[in-house]
């Protein structure tokens, strides 16, 4: 049986007493009809409560909420509130009617730092890319819930992550803060980040709605992109992410979408977001992203970071066109409806964030775990893993003795005393002490020594190419840290590793034919000396205790599981944008003040859906490392594959581990062909814990929409009948498995 609150028991009675005849209505006594109508669980629904609150709002009480500022006094013209924190965000409550500020911090890897503004520390997941490396959404709502709880604990009850914008360009400068290029992985994996961040009782965003997919002038992007595509890639994204994790809030973005501000997009907000997938939370503001009260009906419910607008749109201006246009005047009473709604059904009101102490051993041990599971092996010619024999190790670059690298900007956290090292990365104007790379205090160096019994291991900084090579040919082993930093606001100029990185590696590997190579990237990377190693592992930014997980996957302690969530490219020209759109005609500032006026045309049309792998897979291109790709120290097969169609389509099938060692593999399954002819496309995926000499049955039931094409002038999902191949394995690139089975025709609403 459904088991009932007690606020759903009473309401319940309620129903059944209003009945002319039914017995309720003689049981059910005035006292309790006087309780349920004054108490604050009267209204039993999120959507009635906030309802009822709502109509008890003076207009001026309906202005507080929607609006905000910027929660940093480094902002000039800022007044910080009494109660306010230092943080992205505030939005003043209404204590009158027991309804709390918003208080609002970054973002999807843990509590931000904001430059030491409030000299805490929080603790650092991985980055999103290694998250959506793990294929494994169990272990991001771990992750969610421990970062939410830190947000928590530290009087925030707001968590801007949930970033969700799919990876369409390599070198986009905040791809280390998204989970990958593919909309169904990425929608599960934020999906289940959002879940957990929700469970702590801290509101989450999904961001940046909608087709973010550059940082270089990302105020005047405007992505020109078909319905069609739209729905079935990014958008596809943010539903399937919306639907699993429940945000209280989206935040609309920077860029235009087809012509308009995402802020002040009715086809977006309005059309898609509200009505075609009912969605009963809030659309916030990116900081800095409104441009007139005219957002108000497009759907827009909240201006964030108000003062670095040029007005307070949704301030006085909002007012005006509320005293006088009734549609106004629904949208603000509509608006404060939504913010309640979520700030009631993440529970913010009744339970409200209390400042707790923070076990960070407890909390790093969860980001320890999801590094674990996010390192990707990317290529191992046997020296792999490092076993007790090796004498001599060189370990060389990367600050390796000093830290792992972190991503920057408004989602960069830092740890309790601040980062191992901050390191300017240059750069002129206010923002330029931004533009620093911060060092997590878990040094690979230390934790090799620690694994290394017995063996000396010696450090080179690796500033001197031919003195590392001369340290790399003395040792046994030589492992090269290499790092490719980014961060939010710039996208990097290419895909080399910058301050020639190659050519140390390059010159290490001739030296030494055991050369280990250790990426910690924000996303994909050429590797010009790829043939020349004997292993290269994929690390990303991987978070406050990143140095032990990669030494425990460079010593076999963890056997690597992650497999890529972004196709790397062999070359440039491999890419739909072979160049960055804007790159040497735009003020590639921060804040871009040189780009007033400027409109940036994006055609997101080339590749259309065929984001990443599928663009590969369409042109017929082979990546440096495939969609989905990663190595074990195990060996595991495929089996058995059985397909049912009809409705779906549902693939059975059974991994073995047939290897020595305990793996986990992510088994994934790609629709291959249809009526529609041949494509690739993930359809499902399931990562399988297997001891040496197992076996498990998977079963993956495809959501009919990764089968479906968006009709437009149907406005729907429209699948068509007929046979469908799907191909089962490890990579998007290795499919042992293959199979056929007709699925039924059908239309799906939006
Ligand atoms: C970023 C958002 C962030 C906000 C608040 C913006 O610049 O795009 O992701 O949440 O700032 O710091």
């Amino acid at each position: 049986m459904k088991s009932l609150s007690r606020s759903q028991y009473i309401l319940d009675n309620m129903r059944n007493a209003m009945q002319p005849n039914s017995h309720a209505s003689r049981r059910i006594s005035a006292v309790a009809m006087a309780v349920a109508l004054s108490s604050p669980l009267a209204a039993a629904t999120p959507d009635e409560r906030a309802k009822a609150l709502e109509a008890r709002m003076t207009p001026e009480e309906q202005q507080a909420l929607v609006h905000g500022i910027m929660a940093l006094p480094i902002v000039p013209g800022t007044v910080m509130p009494p109660d306010a924190i230092p943080g992205a965000g505030y939005v003043p409550g209404v204590p009158r009617l027991g309804i709390p500020a918003l208080k609002e911090t970054d973002a999807s890897l843990g509590v931000s730092y904001v430059s030491g503004m409030r000299k805490d520390g929080a603790t650092a997941l991985p980055s999103a890319a290694l998250m959506g490396a793990t294929w494994n959404p169990d272990l991001l709502r771990e992750g969610g819930a421990m970062i939410g709880g830190e947000a928590r604990a530290k009087g925030f009850n707001v968590l801007l992550a949930g970033g969700v914008n799919l990876v369409r360009d390599p070198r986009n400068g905040r791809n280390f803060e998204y989970f990958g290029e593919d909309p169904l992985h990425s929608g599960i994996l934020a999906g289940a980040a959002v879940t957990g961040v929700q469970s702590a009782g801290v509101i989450s965003t999904v961001k940046h709605f909608a087709v973010n997919a550059q940082e270089t002038g990302r105020q005047i992007l405007n992505s020109k992109i078909g319905e069609a595509a739209a729905r079935e890639s990014d958008l596809l994204a943010f539903e399937i992410a919306i639907e699993r994790g429940q945000p209280g809030a989206v935040m609309c973005a920077y860029n235009r979408v087809n012509g308009d501000y995402s802020c002040e997009n009715a086809e977006l907000l309005d059309r898609t977001l509200k009505r075609d997938w009912g969605y009963p939370g809030f659309v916030m503001s990116d900081w800095g992203a409104v441009h007139g009260v005219e957002a108000a009906i497009a759907g827009l419910d909240q201006q964030s970071g108000a003062q670095l607008d040029k007005q307070v749109w949704f301030g006085a201006p909002l007012k005006q066109k509320v005293a006088s246009d009734p549609a106004y005047a629904a949208r603000l009473r509509d608006m404060n409806r939504r913010i309640l709604r979520s700030m009631i059904a993440a529970n913010v009101i009744d339970n409200p964030p209390v400042k707790a102490a923070i076990d960070f051993e407890k909390n790093a041990a969860v980001a320890r775990r999801v590094a674990d599971e996010g390192i990707v092996l990317l290529r191992n010619r046997g020296v792999l893993p490092l076993v007790a024999g090796a004498r001599s190790i060189a370990v060389i670059g990367g600050y390796a003795d000093t830290g792992v690298l972190s991503g920057g900007g408004s989602s960069q956290v830092a740890e309790e005393g601040g980062p191992a090292a901050v390191i300017p990365m240059g750069g002129e104007g206010p923002f330029a002490f931004l533009r620093s790379a911060y060092f997590h205090k878990s040094p690979p160096l230390a934790a090799i020594r620690a694994r290394a019994k017995g063996a000396a291991v010696t450090f080179n900084d690796g500033s001197y190419v031919a003195d590392a090579a001369r340290t790399a040919a003395r040792a046994d082993v030589a492992i090269v840290f290499a790092t490719q930093w980014m961060m939010e606001g710039y996208d990097v100029a290419d895909l080399g590793l910058p301050n020639g990185q190659d050519a140390l590696i390059e010159a290490v590997a001739q030296a030494n034919p055991n050369t280990i190579v250790v990426l910690q990237t924000g996303g994909p990377v050429l590797m010009p000396w790829l043939d020349k190693t004997a292993a290269v592992v994929e690390a990303w930014y991987p978070g406050a205790r990143g140095g032990d997980a990669i030494a425990a996957v460079l010593f076999g302690e963890v056997n690597p599981s992650g497999k890529l969530p972004v196709t790397f490219p062999a070359s440039y020209d491999q890419l739909p944008r072979p160049r960055i759109p804007g790159w040497d005609t735009i003020d590639k500032s921060f804040d871009g003040t040189g780009n007033e006026g400027k409109l940036l045309d994006v055609d997101y049309d080339i590749e259309g859906s065929d984001v990443g792998y599928r663009w590969f897979a369409r042109k017929g291109e082979k990546p440096l490392f495939p969609f989905g790709h990663g190595l074990s120290y195990t060996d595991f097969r495929f089996g058995d594959l059985k397909l049912s169609g009809g409705n779906s389509l549902t693939a059975r099938f059974t991994v073995t581990n047939s290897g020595k060692v305990a793996g986990k593999e992510v088994a994934q399954a790609y629709l291959l062909s249809g009526p529609q002819g041949t494509t690739r496309r993930l359809i499902g995926f399931a990562k399988v814990d297997l001891k040496p000499g197992e076996s498990k049955v998977v079963t993956i039931t495809a959501d009919p929409r990764l089968l479906a094409q968006w009709d437009k002038p149907r406005h729907g999902w429209r699948l068509n009948g007929g046979r469908y191949a799907i191909g089962v394995g490890g990579s998007s690139a290795d499919l042992p498995l293959t199979g056929e089975a007709v699925v039924a025709p059908r239309t799906i609403a939006p």
